[in-house]
């Protein structure tokens, strides 16, 4: 049963972006080490694709691992990439059986090649369905995306020079389809939890336009009734995308 306004469900987001913040703070109130505010957020990430797809949000996509969280403590990182695979064998029969197409974006060269494996199995298996996306950042920046789609872009320049024309024709649109969010619509709304306010590196060209939410409620507490009222809050923004109404 979905407590959710008409208002609301006439303005459902396209794509709802999760920033998972808090965790660490969650344990130390608790007493706990840190990890253990990873493993209570791993059931809240569980719980809001089950609300996403109940809402009928077609994307849902979550910051899991940002290119500088490879800078935390070698035993924090080992967690969280077993974090990853054990989430992985854990709900991936439930996410195929409820239609969700599973994918990781981010730059995958730098994670092992056995998580590697794992991904793209969980991905192939899944990428016929349709009813969600669910898309795991994973060694993502915002900096890093925009400059590998540069990276790109300029060697196949180099290597087709009488391509230069068409290059320097691009819209934004063109650009789009170098970032690894090629053919995903970028977040209607990106929410962050635990009360800090910024974007830290994520999807930086891809929120040019996106409603930003942010509250205090701390990852590991962030469930059902709190995605729901993140929808509510979007229901009732006014877009504008530098026009007037
Ligand atoms: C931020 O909290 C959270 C992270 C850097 C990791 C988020 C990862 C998970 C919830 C688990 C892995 C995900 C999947 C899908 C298996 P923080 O550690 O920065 O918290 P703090 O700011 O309170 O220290």
């Amino acid at each position: 049963m979905i407590d959710m306004s008409a208002e609301t469900m006439k303005n459902v987001p396209v794509h709802v972006s999760l920033i998972m913040d808090g965790n660490g703070r969650w344990a130390k109130e608790r007493g706990q080490e840190r990890v253990q505010g990873h493993f209570e957020g791993v059931e809240s990430v569980h719980v809001c694709v089950q609300a996403a797809v109940k809402a009928g949000v077609k994307y849902l996509s979550i910051f899991a691992f940002s290119e500088e969280n490879w800078n935390r403590p070698e035993a924090e990182v080992g967690s969280l990439m077993g974090l990853m695979v054990k989430a992985m064998a854990t709900y991936m029969d439930e996410l195929d059986r409820e239609g969700v197409k599973f994918v990781v974006l981010g730059n995958r060269a730098r994670l092992d090649d056995g998580l590697n494996r794992i991904i793209d199995s969980c991905m192939e298996r899944t990428a016929h369905n349709d009813r969600l996306t669910f898309i795991i950042f994973l060694s993502y920046s915002g900096k890093w995306d925009i400059l590998q789609a540069a990276k790109r872009m300029a060697v196949e320049i180099l290597e087709c020079p009488e391509r230069r024309d068409e290059i320097l024709d691009m819209d934004v649109n063109g650009f789009d389809r170098y970032l690894v969010t090629a053919g995903i619509p970028d977040p209607d709304l990106i929410v962050r939890t635990s009360g800090e306010s910024r974007l830290s590196n994520y999807l930086l060209w891809q929120s040019a336009y996106t409603e930003l939410l942010f509250v205090d409620t701390l990852w590991p507490d962030f469930r059902e009734k709190d995605f729901n009222e993140a929808l509510e809050a979007y229901a009732k923004r006014d877009r504008r995308y530098g026009k007037v109404k």
